[in-house]
């Protein structure tokens, strides 16, 4: 049985957020290069936005390339730019299949300028699609997000727009990348690394966490139904009691 069958899909989690991890290693044990493993990362990445579309999820923010992630090997780097140019070329026309609006947040200007005008480009020809957002993090780390955050408040502040009394959860949401999206319920992890690596901070104060062992490349449909199906399992309590969320 799929667990397909056991989701309830009036209870689907708005907002699915994905640490994509173990590329590297997927490859090593195949005695290949690291890029190979980012090469079938793009297989995932596929098969995981086309289901979560198909399923009715809202937004799915996938971890595609971290702040941290530049001190990898200039090859590296290149290879993933490349791949990343490459996979939103030809993708295009499957987001605009699967009515797919494209987003993308992080230090998108420190992308090379290809990457960047490609990016762009497809993010404008899908922006009247109205099925699910999805949202590429790219050169992104929620530390990186806080301190953009901060300086638009204290800017805010300075000129006298708001004042700091005003400072509310809202108003911090509202200044983040994800401004007006709700928060994940579900964050998904691969490889089986227990960490949330510097990902949305804020907003998965109380997101449920799912790990699996899988490497991201042999992630597919099956294992994003497993882990929408655990999370329904769950009970999510925020801070209150058993009895008071029945
Ligand atoms: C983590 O595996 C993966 C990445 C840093 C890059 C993710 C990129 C892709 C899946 C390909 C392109 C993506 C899109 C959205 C088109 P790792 O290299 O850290 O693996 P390791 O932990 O085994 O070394």
């Amino acid at each position: 049985m799929s667990f397909k069958e056991k989701i309830d899909i009036n209870r689907l989690p708005r907002h699915i957020a994905v640490i994509m991890d173990g590329n590297g290693r997927w490859a090593k044990e195949k005695g290949k290069l690291r890029v190979f493993g980012h090469q079938n990362g793009v297989k995932a990445v596929r098969d995981t936005v086309e289901a979560a579309a198909e399923l009715g999820v809202e937004y799915l923010t996938l971890y595609a390339f971290s702040t941290e992630n530049w001190n990898r090997p200039a090859l590296e780097v290149t290879a993933l730019m490349e791949l990343l140019v490459a996979t939103i070329n030809k993708e295009t026309k499957t987001l605009m299949e699967n009515n797919v609006r494209l987003n993308a947040f992080g230090d998108l200007k420190s992308l090379p300028s290809k990457c960047y005008k490609e990016l762009m480009e497809a993010i404008d020809k899908t922006r009247n699609n109205k099925g699910l957002t999805l949202n590429l993090a790219l050169s992104y780390s929620a530390r990186w997000e806080l301190i953009q955050m901060a300086q638009k408040l204290a800017q805010q502040v300075e000129n006298k727009e708001l004042a700091s009394t005003d400072i509310s959860e809202d108003v911090v949401s509202s200044l983040l990348c994800t401004a007006g999206m709700p928060d994940p319920e579900l964050l998904i992890r691969t490889s089986g690394e227990y960490r949330v690596s510097n990902f949305l901070l804020w907003q998965i104060a109380y997101s449920e966490l799912y790990f699996t062992d899988i490497f991201w490349p042999d992630f597919r449909r099956e294992q994003l139904y497993e882990a929408i199906a655990n999370y329904q399992g769950r009970e999510r309590r925020f801070g209150k009691t058993s009895e008071q969320v029945i």
